[in-house]
């Protein structure tokens, strides 16, 4: 049984170790600490009573910006990643947030196989914007109008 709800503080530290498994460019400790607090609106899932994964989203004024989603890979193709952005875009409905921007990598395509399928749109592209074994890869800029 999954369950979407708030990242709290005394989700962290699990939240942070499912960073490092998923991601293989995680965030500093540092970054996911100072990516929390009241201009974020942070959800969890929980599956089977443990923490399975978590959206990183800040929100300014209308506009809302995915920082990280991340699932944990023991729970990946589940549909976790999938119920959190479906959460996450419920809420910033009710919030009145007209739009939410991310960015991904033009190499993850499981990333942005879920993100076109529920509607986020290519809207353009960064240059050379992230670090890979070999040297840099493009960043692809998508929005999702609410
Ligand atoms: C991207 C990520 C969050 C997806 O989470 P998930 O819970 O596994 O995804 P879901 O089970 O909800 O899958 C939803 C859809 O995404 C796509 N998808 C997910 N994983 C995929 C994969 N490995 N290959 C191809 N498509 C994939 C599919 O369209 C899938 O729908 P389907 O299962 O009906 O085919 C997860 O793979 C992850 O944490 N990756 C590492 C971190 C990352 O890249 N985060 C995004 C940074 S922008």
């Amino acid at each position: 049984m999954m369950t979407i709800s708030s990242l709290q503080p005394s989700d962290w530290a699990l939240a942070y170790a499912i960073e490092t498994r998923s991601h293989a460019y995680p965030w500093s400790e540092q970054t996911f600490q100072s990516n929390q607090g009241e201009r974020f609106l942070n959800l969890r899932a929980e599956c089977d009573g443990q923490l399975a994964g978590f959206a990183i989203c800040q929100v300014v004024l209308d506009e809302a910006s995915l920082f990280n989603l991340a699932v944990d890979p023991a729970f990946q193709r589940r549909g976790i990643g999938r119920q959190l952005l479906s959460e996450l875009t419920e809420q910033l409905l009710a919030r009145q947030v007209t739009t939410l921007w991310l960015e991904v990598r033009e190499s993850n395509s499981a990333a942005i196989q879920l993100y076109q399928s529920l509607d986020f749109n290519e809207v353009s592209r960064r240059r050379n914007y992230y670090p890979t074994p070999t040297g840099r890869e493009d960043a692809l800029l998508m929005a999702l109008v609410l």
